[in-house]
């Protein structure tokens, strides 16, 4: 495996999260760093993406780089029956680096013992989404000025969405409270809070979004009831509007609040939120090109901040 692929967020520790986020900031700032001249980057996704892939993209064509790639698997000669094995050896002559994402739990681990280049999981099932759990640190740092003990409150889907597991594991650093709002088709799984127990993680479950919970609240986590991951259609449309936000909800909340959401949204963030000044998540994805734009220059072992790179690409800016 090579050592800069970013396959699980509990890959970091707590130095390189916070290393990353620096570098985010660094590239927010920065726009126009082409440390990446000549390098191409593949953007491999089985699974549907309008954020992850389009802000990968972008985030390798201003540092530079080219890329390749498909959004459409059935496009590819996966639909001939080619193994993902074979594809990423194919795929590993071409590029320097891979970003992938696939509908199998464990893909991306998987793409990482078959290829000497790094992989970047770009979401795999409902296990891991570390990119999104970056720029939603990135997120929250700019938001509150901190990361450290914030009350967190998830809502939706917690059984699937890798989103929110992704992000428990990376806030364990940071002395978190979580509040889990789910209804019980969709709890936190118990992997997930057995970790909270282990990590001396404060969290509590609740079926009811309360206002007692909206208004305790410094970061509420909406997330999309995800169909795509149901094998019972009944059940889906059972749970799939049991939990939605509405701007009258959030008259009492703490000043800084911010609502975030990995998106996309159906119906669990009513559009009335969208003109709040609490409501973060269209910056929210744009945070995702700096952080991504960071996870790239890691991938391929480029830190914008050392003072080689920097004398080297900053004093041409
Ligand atoms: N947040 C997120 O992963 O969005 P996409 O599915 O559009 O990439």
């Amino acid at each position: 495996m090579n050592p800069h692929s970013l396959v699980s967020i509990a890959d970091l520790t707590k130095e390189q999260i916070l290393h990353i986020l620096d570098q985010a900031r660094y590239f927010e700032d920065h726009p126009g760093l082409k440390v990446l001249d000549g390098k191409v980057v593949a953007t491999l996704f089985f699974e549907p993406s309008t954020r992850t892939r389009l802000s990968f993209e972008t985030a390798a064509n201003r540092l530079g780089a080219r890329v390749i790639g498909f959004s459409d698997a059935n496009t590819t000669s996966s639909s001939k029956g080619e193994t993902l094995k074979d594809t990423i050896i194919m795929v590993s002559n071409y590029v320097d680096v891979i970003v992938m994402r696939h509908y199998l739990e464990g893909a991306a681990r998987y793409a990482t013992e078959v290829t000497e280049i790094p992989v970047i999981n770009a979401g795999d099932g409902s296990n891991q989404h570390p990119s999104q759990t970056i720029l939603d640190l990135y997120s929250i740092l700019k938001t509150q000025g901190k990361l450290d003990n914030l009350t967190i409150t998830m809502v939706g889907d917690l059984k699937y969405g890798r989103t929110v597991h992704s992000l428990i594991m990376a806030l364990k650093y940071f002395n978190p409270t979580f509040n889990f709002v789910a209804c019980d088709e969709l709890k936190m799984p118990v992997e997930y809070k057995e970790f909270c127990v282990m990590n001396g993680i404060k969290y509590v479950e609740h079926k009811d979004f309360t206002q007692e919970v909206i208004n305790s609240s410094d970061i509420i986590y909406m997330t999309r009831v995800q169909k795509e991951r149901f094998t019972d259609i009944v059940e889906y449309e059972r749970v799939k509007d049991l939990y939605s936000l509405h701007n009258s909800m959030l008259v009492n909340s703490r000043d800084n609040l911010r609502i975030l959401h990995p998106l996309p949204r159906v119906n669990e963030i009513s559009y009335d939120v969208d003109s709040n000044p609490k409501a973060y998540y269209f910056q929210q994805a744009k945070n995702g090109l700096y952080a991504r734009q960071a996870i790239i220059c890691n991938a391929l072992g480029i830190d914008i901040l050392a003072p080689d790179v920097q004398s080297k690409y900053v004093s041409h800016e």
